[in-house]
Formats: structure tokens, C-alpha cells, sequence
């Protein structure tokens, strides 16, 4: 292996962004160049609430590496909340409500009840929280890890220990080949890159408004959640559109989300309206995370997270930057 190999990262979303850093935590002297054509606010990432409450439906190639990357990425997040830096990286503790008026199982998660401190049925006091006519619930806790100040910190590390940070958008693999590896993180880019009918684009629109007295994240029936995080602001959601490529804001979805988070908490009528955002989910089963050798390149693939990106990207990446360090070293020249 080089002394000094030439690394690329494709994306600069929440998973390109962890996989560059925990790269440079490993190989403190690689020449690492994140290639993006959006960063921090214009990213994916930015959009999402980036609460620790992965969907039921995520998965690996197997379920112990689903469990994995669930587990390490818990802790990941977890070390931070306790060290000094937590807020500033935009990691905070969270307990959220799940409930539901018809089906007692989406208020069950198999892959965090025994992950998580607290995963419990919520009692008769609390179910009067939710709408009317509501029957089932649970509460756990959890947390919540803001990319508005992630990718930031992330990129800011990264760049003070030597990476690059270009913005652009990579056609094809062979235009990388002055690489020793190649990360590719690009989300929904990778479908075209890779061909990879596989990936699909789950739209989602949010509405960011400010609500202090939000002190706990609220899940409800047909993909509502109330989700508070720094600095009073609070996540309204939201949707979920298989297949679509609409980055258009909504007000059809827009007043949808409203009326169905104000079931919860009449009082988010009158809060604030900061933001509203649409951003596209790059859904694959399972998650791809595997080297493949192209035309004599050295890939990486580390994508497809869905929703799940903010919570699982560390697990996903330290798998993927294991990965890696084994392809730099490897002789390999032909196909895997
Ligand atoms: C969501 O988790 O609701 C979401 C994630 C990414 C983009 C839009 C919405």
C-alpha cells in the first residue's frame, strides 16, 4: 500500500461525510477528496429529523449485520452525547411517543427494544396525549442528531486534518481512476451510476417551525411525527412517495402534515413556519454496502439508507471503511 494512497468520496451527505472522517480517524495520512455536488444545507441529510428510530423494514445482507450496524452505530452516537462536543454537533438525547388509533404493531420496534434503554407500552395517563380514539402506544428513548450541525463539524474536522472538499458531479467510475479507492456515497446518484434499479427514490416533505414547548418526539398513524430538536426547532412530517423524483414543495402536503401533527398539538397551528423542505430518500433492500472492483478501481459502495441514513450511517461506515482498508491492501487486480 502507497504511504500516502489517494482516496475518494463520493456524497457529502450524512453517509459520505462518516465514511471520510472515520477514514481519516484510521489513516491519518490518506489524501482524502470528498467530491460532491451538494453540501450540508442542500443535502438529503439536511432534510431529515435524524432520529434514532430506524424503520422496521431496514436491513442488511443478514440480520447479524443489520443488528451490527444498528448496535454500532447506537454506541457512535451514544459516545458522543456524553462527550463535551455533543451539542455542537448537533447530538442531543431524545424520548418519543409512538402511537397509533388501529395497529397495535407500528408501535412495536423489533430492531431497537433491546437496544435502547427504554422501550415500553405507554400507560392510560399518556395515551390521553394522543388524538382521540387512539388505542395503542409505546414510548422509548432515544436520540436525535441534527445534520444542520453534523455535517458541518464533520466537514470542518475533516478538512482541518488535510481532506479536500470539491464540489462536482461524477459521471462515471473511470473518470476516478487516479484513485488507490474509490468511497461511493452518493445516495440516489448511485442509481445511475451504478445502474442500480434497486434504489428508489422515496420523496418526503417536512415543515420546520419553532415550538419550544415541544419537549418529546410524537409518532401517529399514516407517517405523522412531531419531532423537537436544538434551539426550539421543531420537524413536521411528513410523506412518503415511492417513486418519486418531486422536489417540489407541496401545499396540498404541506397543509396535510399540519392538520394531521395539530390532532396531536392543536397549539403548532399558531407556531412559526421557518422552513419547509422536500428532499428524496435513496430506499434500497437490503442497504448496499460491499467493494467491487471496476475496470481495475477499487469501489467501495456504502448506499441506500432510505430514512435511515442519519441514524444508521455510522455502523454502515465503519463496515465500509473496514472494507476499504482491506481492498487498499489487497493485490487484487481482476473482478471480485
Ligand atoms: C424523513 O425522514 O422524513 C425524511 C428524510 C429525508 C428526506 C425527507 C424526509
Amino acid at each position: 500500500m502507497k504511504d500516502q494512497p489517494n482516496i475518494a468520496v463520493i456524497g457529502a451527505g450524512v453517509i459520505g461525510m462518516t465514511v471520510a472522517k472515520l477514514f481519516q480517524d484510521q489513516l491519518r495520512n490518506a489524501n482524502i477528496t470528498v467530491i460532491a455536488e451538494k453540501y450540508s444545507a442542500d443535502t438529503t441529510s439536511d432534510v431529515a429529523a435524524g432520529i434514532f428510530k430506524p424503520g422496521t423494514h431496514f436491513k442488511g445482507s443478514t440480520k447479524e449485520i443489520t443488528k451490527k450496524w444498528l448496535t454500532d452505530s447506537w454506541h457512535f452516537w451514544q459516545d458522543i452525547l456524553k462527550s463535551p462536543d455533543a451539542e455542537q454537533m448537533g447530538v442531543m438525547p431524545l424520548g418519543s411517543y409512538i402511537f397509533s388509533k388501529e395497529n397495535y404493531h407500528v408501535t412495536r420496534n423489533h430492531l431497537i427494544e433491546g437496544l435502547v434503554p427504554i422501550y415500553r407500552p405507554a400507560t392510560k395517563e399518556e395515551l390521553k396525549m394522543a388524538p382521540e380514539g387512539t388505542k395503542f402506544g409505546s414510548y422509548f428513548s432515544t436520540l436525535k442528531v441534527e445534520c444542520e450541525r453534523y455535517l458541518p463539524w464533520t466537514g470542518k474536522t475533516l478538512v482541518e486534518r488535510g481532506a479536500k472538499m470539491i464540489r462536482g458531479k461524477v459521471e462515471s467510475f473511470a473518470s476516478l481512476s487516479n484513485y488507490d479507492l474509490v468511497f461511493n456515497c452518493a445516495g440516489l446518484g448511485a442509481k445511475y451510476l451504478c445502474n442500480d434499479y434497486d434504489l428508489v427514490p422515496i420523496r418526503g416533505q417536512i415543515i420546520k417551525v419553532n415550538a419550544p414547548w415541544v419537549k418529546h418526539a410524537l409518532y401517529g398513524d399514516y407517517d405523522t411525527y412531531i419531532i423537537p430538536g436544538l434551539n426550539g426547532m421543531v420537524t413536521l412530517g411528513g410523506v412518503r412517495g415511492f417513486d418519486s423524483y418531486n422536489l417540489n414543495y407541496s401545499k396540498y402536503d404541506a397543509a396535510d402534515i399540519l392538520e394531521r401533527c395539530c390532532e396531536f398539538l392543536p397549539d403548532l397551528k399558531n407556531a412559526e413556519v421557518i422552513a419547509h423542505k422536500v428532499g428524496l430518500r435513496p430506499h434500497r433492500m437490503p442497504v448496499r454496502v460491499e467493494p467491487e472492483l471496476i475496470d481495475g478501481l477499487k469501489v467501495v459502495h456504502c448506499y441506500g439508507h432510505g430514512g435511515n441514513g442519519v441514524m444508521t450511517a455510522p455502523g454502515t461506515a465503519i463496515d465500509a471503511v473496514e472494507i476499504g482498508l482491506n481492498f487498499l491492501r489487497s493485490n487484487v487486480r481482476n473482478k471480485l
